[in-house]
């Protein structure tokens, strides 16, 4: 889908149901969430799921996260443990992707799970989100609104400059307050973390007074769209930089003179929320060769640096 309008709707109730009307069509609409813009579709809606893994140029083995309202219509579409309910308790709504047993009856297109029986699930912790939900009542699937493999997008220019003409509407819905995707854990047969994220892994692991299993060291399935290269800017990426080459850009993090710094106090909360904006006006900047000050790999440290490395990666794949 190329040279389509894209439509700009505001976050108030007229542009919210406007937008909701988009989706009740089949259309593809980008809407804010803490985590990241996500490019939503009706869940239950092969048709407009297919155009969305096209407008993203995203592999369709790769299965989406279906947005909904509360935990309550969650269990219409997937069957919780107890364990994710604990989790769903505590953290939602709020930057936690569970992964599910699917239930079939339940109505959501084959080709959001790629043909797997579990189901990526999760509650944004957002206002527009939830109002943008509420104006749809529906499942909405909603990956990040990026071309595949580029830079995530957490303000609304991000989404434009890289989406418009291939979508069909846009939610001007501010700044995204996390700036990094959630974090995806699969609750059977062990808690396992998928993918790190916007919550903290000791969160999870203060809550469930236990350890997460790592994917790939359980059964527990992976997730398929962590392709090595990812969040690529149009540079190269050196990471744990403690020089820097004359012909390099910085992006910092502390006390550090940088092109770019995502927290000079050190402060990860802070660098997570700039971090796809930074790697974004570098692209900007035409920023060649980048080097990354080391960055702590605890709390949100460990989802930053997960996004670097891939970041930095050969870019031979491509992913979300
Ligand atoms: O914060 C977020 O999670 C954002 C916002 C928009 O909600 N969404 C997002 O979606 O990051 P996306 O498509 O960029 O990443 C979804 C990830 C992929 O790594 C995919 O493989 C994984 O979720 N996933 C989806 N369904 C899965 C399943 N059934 N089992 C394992 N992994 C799954
Ligand atoms: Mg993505």
């Amino acid at each position: 889908m190329n040279n389509v309008t894209t439509e700009v709707f505001a976050a108030d109730d007229a542009g919210l149901s406007s937008a909701a009307c988009v989706l009740e069509q089949g259309g593809l609409v980008a809407f804010p969430t803490e985590t990241v813009y996500g490019l939503g579709v009706d869940a239950r809606d092969s048709d407009a799921v297919a155009r969305l893994y096209q407008a993203k140029g995203r592999p369709s083995f790769n299965p989406l996260i279906v947005h909904v309202a509360s935990l309550e219509i969650a269990e219409k579409y997937v069957v919780f443990d107890a364990v994710a309910r604990s989790l769903a308790q505590a953290f939602w709504p709020g930057a936690l992707t569970l992964v599910l047993p699917l239930r079939l009856d339940a109505g959501i297109s084959p080709l959001v799970t790629a043909g797997l029986d579990t189901l990526a699930i999760r509650v944004p912790d957002n206002s527009v989100a939830q109002g943008l939900m509420a104006a749809f009542d529906g499942p909405i699937a909603a990956p990040s609104a990026n071309p595949s493999g580029q830079v995530s997008p957490t303000k609304f220019t991000h989404v434009q400059s890289q989406m418009a003409g291939r979508i069909n509407g846009i939610v001007d819905g501010g700044d995204c307050g996390v700036g990094l995707e959630s974090t995806i854990v699969a609750t059977q047969p062990v808690p396992t973390l998928l993918r790190a994220g916007g919550l903290p892994a000791e969160a999870l692991e203060a809550a469930l007074g236990d350890t997460l299993a790592l994917a790939g060291e359980t059964t527990a399935p992976s997730s398929p769209g962590q392709l090595a290269s990812h969040y690529a800017p149009k540079g190269t990426v050196r990471l744990n930089a403690v020089d820097v080459e004359p012909d390099e850009t910085l992006l910092g993090f502390g006390a550090i003179e940088a092109t770019v710094n995502l927290s000079p106090s050190g402060d990860l909360v802070e660098a997570a929320a700039a971090l796809f904006d930074a790697l974004h006006q570098l692209n900007a900047l035409g920023a060649e060769k980048i080097a990354v000050s080391p960055i702590p790999d605890n709390g949100l440290g460990r989802a930053i640096n997960d996004r670097l490395r891939r970041a930095a990666a050969p870019r031979s794949g491509a992913a979300t």
